[in-house]
Protein backbone atom coordinates (compact mmCIF):
# COMPACT_ATOMS: atom_id res chain seq x y z
CA UNK A 1 0.00 0.00 0.00
CA UNK A 2 1.08 3.35 -0.77
CA UNK A 3 0.94 5.98 2.02
CA UNK A 4 2.14 9.67 1.40
CA UNK A 5 1.17 12.48 3.94
CA UNK A 6 2.56 15.01 1.47
CA UNK A 7 -0.51 16.56 0.40
CA UNK A 8 -0.60 17.86 4.17
CA UNK A 9 0.05 21.26 4.68
CA UNK A 10 0.12 21.08 8.38
CA UNK A 11 3.34 22.70 9.68
CA UNK A 12 1.87 25.94 8.11
CA UNK A 13 -0.88 25.87 10.38
CA UNK A 14 -1.52 28.59 12.59
CA UNK A 15 -2.86 28.13 15.61
CA UNK A 16 -2.08 32.03 17.37
CA UNK A 17 -5.83 33.28 16.17
CA UNK A 18 -9.07 31.65 17.18
CA UNK A 19 -10.07 28.24 15.96
CA UNK A 20 -12.47 28.54 12.67
CA UNK A 21 -14.71 25.63 14.34
CA UNK A 22 -15.17 24.57 18.29
CA UNK A 23 -17.24 21.42 19.21
CA UNK A 24 -17.55 21.60 22.71
CA UNK A 25 -18.82 18.56 24.99
CA UNK A 26 -21.47 17.71 21.93
CA UNK A 27 -23.87 15.20 22.19
CA UNK A 28 -26.42 13.36 19.72
CA UNK A 29 -28.85 10.43 21.43
CA UNK A 30 -31.33 9.46 19.08
CA UNK A 31 -34.48 8.71 20.49
CA UNK A 32 -36.92 9.64 23.21
CA UNK A 33 -35.87 10.17 27.19
CA UNK A 34 -32.17 11.46 26.32
CA UNK A 35 -32.01 13.73 28.83
CA UNK A 36 -31.97 11.03 31.37
CA UNK A 37 -28.83 9.72 29.60
CA UNK A 38 -27.08 12.41 29.60
CA UNK A 39 -24.87 13.28 32.77
CA UNK A 40 -25.67 10.20 34.41
CA UNK A 41 -23.50 6.81 34.53
CA UNK A 42 -25.65 5.42 31.95
CA UNK A 43 -24.25 7.43 29.14
CA UNK A 44 -21.37 5.31 28.86
CA UNK A 45 -23.42 2.07 29.10
CA UNK A 46 -22.35 -0.07 25.34
CA UNK A 47 -25.11 0.78 22.95
CA UNK A 48 -26.34 -2.27 22.81
CA UNK A 49 -27.12 -1.77 26.62
CA UNK A 50 -28.20 1.33 26.07
CA UNK A 51 -31.03 0.84 23.38
CA UNK A 52 -31.71 -2.05 26.00
CA UNK A 53 -32.54 -0.17 28.85
CA UNK A 54 -33.27 3.42 27.64
CA UNK A 55 -34.72 3.01 23.53
CA UNK A 56 -32.02 5.22 22.44
CA UNK A 57 -28.70 5.43 20.61
CA UNK A 58 -25.96 7.38 21.36
CA UNK A 59 -24.74 8.55 17.95
CA UNK A 60 -22.17 11.00 19.62
CA UNK A 61 -20.99 11.19 23.25
CA UNK A 62 -19.12 13.83 24.54
CA UNK A 63 -16.71 15.29 21.97
CA UNK A 64 -15.36 18.22 21.95
CA UNK A 65 -12.54 19.45 19.76
CA UNK A 66 -11.16 22.81 17.80
CA UNK A 67 -10.40 23.15 13.83
CA UNK A 68 -8.17 25.92 13.26
CA UNK A 69 -8.00 28.11 9.90
CA UNK A 70 -6.38 26.25 6.48
CA UNK A 71 -6.59 22.87 8.75
CA UNK A 72 -7.76 19.86 7.26
CA UNK A 73 -8.93 17.78 10.03
CA UNK A 74 -10.26 14.02 9.21
CA UNK A 75 -12.84 12.23 11.33
CA UNK A 76 -12.68 8.51 10.79
CA UNK A 77 -13.98 5.15 12.37
CA UNK A 78 -16.03 2.32 11.59
CA UNK A 79 -19.41 1.89 9.96
CA UNK A 80 -21.76 3.48 12.85
CA UNK A 81 -19.22 5.33 14.80
CA UNK A 82 -20.98 8.74 15.41
CA UNK A 83 -18.68 10.25 12.14
CA UNK A 84 -21.99 11.62 9.86
CA UNK A 85 -23.71 12.77 12.69
CA UNK A 86 -21.14 14.71 14.31
CA UNK A 87 -20.32 16.25 10.85
CA UNK A 88 -23.90 17.27 10.69
CA UNK A 89 -24.42 18.45 14.34
CA UNK A 90 -21.78 20.89 13.36
CA UNK A 91 -24.18 23.11 11.13
CA UNK A 92 -27.58 21.70 13.29
CA UNK A 93 -28.33 19.58 10.11
CA UNK A 94 -28.92 17.49 12.76
CA UNK A 95 -29.47 19.23 16.29
CA UNK A 96 -27.86 18.05 18.61
CA UNK A 97 -28.81 17.03 22.41
CA UNK A 98 -26.03 19.06 24.13
CA UNK A 99 -22.98 20.81 23.93
CA UNK A 100 -21.73 23.88 22.38
CA UNK A 101 -20.49 24.43 18.82
CA UNK A 102 -19.01 27.15 17.57
CA UNK A 103 -18.30 28.51 13.70
CA UNK A 104 -16.29 31.30 12.88
CA UNK A 105 -16.75 33.30 16.46
CA UNK A 106 -20.89 32.54 15.90
CA UNK A 107 -22.81 30.35 18.80
CA UNK A 108 -24.64 27.92 16.70
CA UNK A 109 -26.57 26.70 18.84
CA UNK A 110 -28.10 29.79 19.38
CA UNK A 111 -28.70 31.01 15.80
CA UNK A 112 -32.06 31.79 14.63
CA UNK A 113 -33.49 30.06 11.63
CA UNK A 114 -32.45 32.77 9.10
CA UNK A 115 -28.89 33.40 10.80
CA UNK A 116 -28.57 29.10 10.53
CA UNK A 117 -29.33 29.57 6.79
CA UNK A 118 -26.64 31.90 6.89
CA UNK A 119 -24.12 30.06 7.93
CA UNK A 120 -25.39 26.75 5.63
CA UNK A 121 -25.39 29.12 2.29
CA UNK A 122 -22.29 31.48 2.85
CA UNK A 123 -19.93 30.12 5.73
CA UNK A 124 -20.36 26.70 5.05
CA UNK A 125 -20.58 24.16 2.19
CA UNK A 126 -21.14 19.87 2.43
CA UNK A 127 -20.22 18.21 -0.18
CA UNK A 128 -21.65 14.23 0.18
CA UNK A 129 -20.88 10.52 -0.59
CA UNK A 130 -23.93 10.51 -3.74
CA UNK A 131 -22.96 13.90 -5.52
CA UNK A 132 -26.40 15.09 -5.30
CA UNK A 133 -26.02 17.21 -8.83
CA UNK A 134 -29.29 18.48 -9.90
CA UNK A 135 -30.31 15.81 -13.23
CA UNK A 136 -32.21 18.23 -15.61
CA UNK A 137 -29.19 21.41 -15.32
CA UNK A 138 -26.53 21.75 -17.12
CA UNK A 139 -22.69 21.38 -15.50
CA UNK A 140 -22.52 25.19 -14.96
CA UNK A 141 -26.23 25.37 -13.48
CA UNK A 142 -25.32 22.98 -10.56
CA UNK A 143 -22.16 24.49 -10.00
CA UNK A 144 -23.93 28.06 -9.71
CA UNK A 145 -26.91 26.72 -7.50
CA UNK A 146 -25.55 27.73 -4.39
CA UNK A 147 -25.05 31.25 -5.58
CA UNK A 148 -28.20 31.10 -7.20
CA UNK A 149 -29.74 30.16 -3.48
CA UNK A 150 -27.97 33.40 -2.16
CA UNK A 151 -29.58 35.65 -4.97
CA UNK A 152 -26.49 35.72 -7.03
CA UNK A 153 -27.32 38.06 -10.34
CA UNK A 154 -27.07 35.58 -12.97
CA UNK A 155 -24.44 36.94 -14.71
CA UNK A 156 -21.92 37.08 -11.80
CA UNK A 157 -22.91 33.12 -10.74
CA UNK A 158 -22.02 32.35 -13.88
CA UNK A 159 -18.80 33.72 -14.20
CA UNK A 160 -18.43 32.62 -10.74
CA UNK A 161 -19.20 28.99 -11.70
CA UNK A 162 -17.03 29.20 -15.07
CA UNK A 163 -14.23 29.95 -12.90
CA UNK A 164 -14.23 27.46 -10.46
CA UNK A 165 -14.87 24.64 -13.17
CA UNK A 166 -11.66 26.02 -14.64
CA UNK A 167 -10.13 25.24 -10.86
CA UNK A 168 -11.13 21.44 -11.05
CA UNK A 169 -10.25 21.01 -14.75
CA UNK A 170 -13.79 20.57 -16.14
CA UNK A 171 -14.05 24.25 -17.95
CA UNK A 172 -15.22 22.21 -21.11
CA UNK A 173 -17.89 20.35 -19.35
CA UNK A 174 -19.95 23.31 -18.75
CA UNK A 175 -22.92 23.31 -20.91
CA UNK A 176 -23.23 19.32 -20.37
CA UNK A 177 -25.66 17.22 -18.12
CA UNK A 178 -24.50 15.15 -14.91
CA UNK A 179 -25.61 11.80 -16.46
CA UNK A 180 -23.06 12.46 -19.56
CA UNK A 181 -20.24 12.77 -16.87
CA UNK A 182 -18.14 9.75 -15.55
CA UNK A 183 -18.66 9.51 -11.55
CA UNK A 184 -15.21 11.32 -10.61
CA UNK A 185 -16.15 13.93 -13.23
CA UNK A 186 -19.34 14.10 -11.04
CA UNK A 187 -17.86 14.47 -8.15
CA UNK A 188 -15.72 17.18 -9.65
CA UNK A 189 -18.49 19.12 -10.13
CA UNK A 190 -19.92 18.51 -6.28
CA UNK A 191 -16.27 19.78 -5.31
CA UNK A 192 -16.85 22.94 -7.89
CA UNK A 193 -20.36 23.35 -6.00
CA UNK A 194 -19.12 23.61 -2.74
CA UNK A 195 -16.14 25.84 -3.72
CA UNK A 196 -18.06 28.12 -5.82
CA UNK A 197 -19.95 29.93 -2.53
CA UNK A 198 -16.41 30.58 -1.20
CA UNK A 199 -17.13 28.47 2.10
CA UNK A 200 -15.10 29.05 5.58
CA UNK A 201 -15.66 25.89 6.16
CA UNK A 202 -15.81 22.77 3.96
CA UNK A 203 -17.56 19.38 5.41
CA UNK A 204 -16.98 16.55 3.40
CA UNK A 205 -18.99 13.47 4.17
CA UNK A 206 -17.04 10.35 2.50
CA UNK A 207 -16.84 11.97 -0.57
CA UNK A 208 -14.93 10.01 -2.90
CA UNK A 209 -16.30 6.04 -1.08
CA UNK A 210 -18.15 5.52 -4.03
CA UNK A 211 -15.46 6.05 -6.81
CA UNK A 212 -12.93 3.26 -7.66
CA UNK A 213 -9.71 3.37 -5.87
CA UNK A 214 -7.71 5.12 -9.33
CA UNK A 215 -9.93 7.92 -9.35
CA UNK A 216 -10.13 8.12 -5.71
CA UNK A 217 -6.80 8.50 -5.38
CA UNK A 218 -6.71 11.55 -8.13
CA UNK A 219 -9.84 12.93 -6.42
CA UNK A 220 -7.31 12.97 -3.30
CA UNK A 221 -4.68 14.15 -4.99
CA UNK A 222 -7.49 17.28 -6.23
CA UNK A 223 -8.73 18.36 -2.41
CA UNK A 224 -4.45 18.42 -1.69
CA UNK A 225 -4.45 20.62 -4.65
CA UNK A 226 -7.43 23.27 -3.97
CA UNK A 227 -6.85 23.17 -0.21
CA UNK A 228 -2.93 24.75 -0.96
CA UNK A 229 -4.39 26.95 -3.60
CA UNK A 230 -7.51 28.19 -1.60
CA UNK A 231 -5.95 27.56 2.01
CA UNK A 232 -9.83 26.36 3.08
CA UNK A 233 -10.11 24.80 6.43
CA UNK A 234 -11.67 21.36 5.52
CA UNK A 235 -13.51 18.83 7.91
CA UNK A 236 -13.36 15.33 5.84
CA UNK A 237 -14.75 12.23 6.83
CA UNK A 238 -13.81 8.90 5.58
CA UNK A 239 -13.31 5.47 6.61
CA UNK A 240 -10.16 4.70 4.67
CA UNK A 241 -7.19 5.38 6.94
CA UNK A 242 -4.86 6.29 3.64
CA UNK A 243 -6.94 8.83 2.93
CA UNK A 244 -7.45 10.03 6.28
CA UNK A 245 -3.22 9.82 6.24
CA UNK A 246 -3.07 11.75 3.01
CA UNK A 247 -5.43 14.65 3.84
CA UNK A 248 -5.48 14.94 7.06
CA UNK A 249 -3.07 17.41 9.19
CA UNK A 250 -5.24 15.73 12.52
CA UNK A 251 -7.45 12.85 12.45
CA UNK A 252 -10.22 12.48 15.41
CA UNK A 253 -10.83 8.44 15.89
CA UNK A 254 -14.00 8.05 16.06
CA UNK A 255 -15.69 4.39 18.35
CA UNK A 256 -19.13 4.45 19.64
CA UNK A 257 -19.86 8.02 19.45
CA UNK A 258 -16.85 8.95 21.04
CA UNK A 259 -12.87 10.40 19.85
CA UNK A 260 -10.80 7.24 21.12
CA UNK A 261 -7.51 9.47 19.45
CA UNK A 262 -6.90 13.04 18.16
CA UNK A 263 -3.98 13.11 16.00
CA UNK A 264 -1.60 14.06 13.45
CA UNK A 265 -0.81 11.29 10.99
CA UNK A 266 2.71 10.52 12.52
CA UNK A 267 0.88 10.38 16.51
CA UNK A 268 -1.64 7.77 14.70
CA UNK A 269 0.89 5.69 13.06
CA UNK A 270 4.15 6.40 15.56
CA UNK A 271 2.03 5.96 18.87
CA UNK A 272 -2.23 4.41 18.56
CA UNK A 273 -3.56 4.89 21.31
CA UNK A 274 -5.43 1.67 21.95
CA UNK A 275 -6.17 -1.40 20.13
CA UNK A 276 -9.47 -0.16 17.74
CA UNK A 277 -6.62 1.94 16.12
CA UNK A 278 -3.37 -0.41 15.98
CA UNK A 279 -6.02 -1.97 13.80
CA UNK A 280 -6.74 0.69 11.62
CA UNK A 281 -3.04 1.30 11.30
CA UNK A 282 -1.91 -2.44 10.92
CA UNK A 283 -1.59 -2.28 7.39
CA UNK A 284 0.34 1.29 7.56
CA UNK A 285 3.95 1.26 5.91
CA UNK A 286 5.44 3.06 9.65
CA UNK A 287 8.25 4.75 7.01
CA UNK A 288 5.73 6.27 4.88
CA UNK A 289 4.10 8.41 7.86
CA UNK A 290 6.76 8.35 10.47
CA UNK A 291 9.48 11.63 9.69
CA UNK A 292 12.71 12.07 11.29
CA UNK A 293 10.79 14.18 13.66
CA UNK A 294 9.75 11.00 15.22
CA UNK A 295 12.82 8.79 15.50
CA UNK A 296 15.79 11.36 15.72
CA UNK A 297 17.95 11.48 19.16
CA UNK A 298 20.12 14.13 20.73
CA UNK A 299 23.32 14.82 18.55
CA UNK A 300 26.44 13.30 20.89
CA UNK A 301 29.32 15.41 21.16
CA UNK A 302 31.14 15.70 17.66
CA UNK A 303 28.36 13.84 15.75
CA UNK A 304 27.54 16.84 13.89
CA UNK A 305 28.89 16.66 10.32
CA UNK A 306 26.80 14.44 8.78
CA UNK A 307 24.46 14.87 5.57
CA UNK A 308 21.61 16.84 6.71
CA UNK A 309 18.09 16.86 5.35
CA UNK A 310 14.87 18.27 6.54
CA UNK A 311 13.26 17.26 9.96
CA UNK A 312 9.82 16.87 8.01
CA UNK A 313 11.28 13.94 5.79
CA UNK A 314 9.58 10.45 5.97
CA UNK A 315 11.95 7.83 7.00
CA UNK A 316 11.20 6.01 3.69
CA UNK A 317 12.80 9.04 1.53
CA UNK A 318 15.02 9.41 3.81
CA UNK A 319 16.58 5.99 3.80
CA UNK A 320 19.34 6.11 1.38
CA UNK A 321 21.02 8.91 2.71
CA UNK A 322 21.39 7.25 5.86
CA UNK A 323 22.10 4.06 4.72
CA UNK A 324 24.92 5.17 2.83
CA UNK A 325 26.34 7.39 5.14
CA UNK A 326 29.12 6.50 7.86
CA UNK A 327 28.00 9.50 9.77
CA UNK A 328 24.51 9.80 11.51
CA UNK A 329 22.46 11.79 9.37
CA UNK A 330 21.57 15.63 10.60
CA UNK A 331 18.13 16.34 11.05
CA UNK A 332 17.37 20.25 10.25
CA UNK A 333 14.35 22.68 10.85
CA UNK A 334 14.80 26.58 9.65
CA UNK A 335 18.51 25.74 9.15
CA UNK A 336 19.30 24.45 12.57
CA UNK A 337 20.10 21.09 13.32
CA UNK A 338 17.65 19.80 15.97
CA UNK A 339 18.67 16.30 15.88
CA UNK A 340 20.84 13.13 14.75
CA UNK A 341 19.38 10.08 13.24
CA UNK A 342 21.41 6.93 12.21
CA UNK A 343 21.02 3.33 10.66
CA UNK A 344 19.98 1.59 14.04
CA UNK A 345 16.87 4.46 14.41
CA UNK A 346 15.62 3.13 10.68
CA UNK A 347 15.87 -0.12 11.33
CA UNK A 348 13.66 0.55 14.77
CA UNK A 349 11.31 2.34 12.74
CA UNK A 350 10.37 0.12 10.67
CA UNK A 351 10.46 -3.14 12.69
CA UNK A 352 7.01 -2.99 13.32
CA UNK A 353 6.26 -2.80 9.62
CA UNK A 354 3.92 -5.81 8.12
CA UNK A 355 3.12 -7.61 11.24
N1 LIG B 1 -31.94 9.35 12.54
C1 LIG B 1 -31.46 8.39 13.32
N2 LIG B 1 -32.25 7.76 14.21
C2 LIG B 1 -31.75 6.79 15.02
N3 LIG B 1 -30.48 6.39 15.01
C3 LIG B 1 -29.64 6.98 14.14
C4 LIG B 1 -30.08 7.99 13.23
N4 LIG B 1 -29.03 8.40 12.49
C5 LIG B 1 -27.98 7.66 12.89
N5 LIG B 1 -28.34 6.81 13.89
C6 LIG B 1 -27.46 5.86 14.58
O1 LIG B 1 -26.37 6.59 15.11
C7 LIG B 1 -25.17 5.85 14.98
C8 LIG B 1 -24.14 6.68 14.23
O2 LIG B 1 -24.56 6.83 12.88
P1 LIG B 1 -23.74 7.66 11.80
O3 LIG B 1 -24.54 7.69 10.56
O4 LIG B 1 -23.32 8.95 12.39
O5 LIG B 1 -22.45 6.73 11.62
P2 LIG B 1 -21.25 6.86 10.59
O6 LIG B 1 -20.00 6.77 11.40
O7 LIG B 1 -21.43 8.04 9.72
O8 LIG B 1 -21.40 5.50 9.75
P3 LIG B 1 -21.12 5.24 8.17
O9 LIG B 1 -19.63 5.04 8.04
O10 LIG B 1 -21.86 3.95 7.94
O11 LIG B 1 -21.65 6.37 7.39
C9 LIG B 1 -25.54 4.54 14.31
O12 LIG B 1 -25.71 3.57 15.31
C10 LIG B 1 -26.86 4.84 13.65
O13 LIG B 1 -27.66 3.70 13.57
MG1 LIG C 1 -21.74 8.27 7.64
Amino acid sequence: MLVDTAGSPGDVIDRSGDPLIRADGVWKIFGRHADRVIGTPDADLPRTELRAKHGCVAAVRDVSFEVWPGEVFVVMGLSGSGKSTLVRTLIRLIEPTAGGIEIDGKNVIGLSGAELLQLRRHTSSMVFQHFGLLAHRRVIDNVAFGLEVQGVPKATRLARAAEVLTLVGLEDCANQFPDQLSGGMQQRVGLARAFAVDPKVMLYDEPFSALDPLIRRDMQDEVCRLQVETGKTMVFITHDLPEALRLGDRIAIMRDGKIVQLATPEELVGSPADEYVQNFIRDIPRSHVLTLQWIMRDPEPGELDGPTLPVTTTVRNATAVIAGSERPVCAVSNGKVVGVVDRIAVLNAIAGEGD
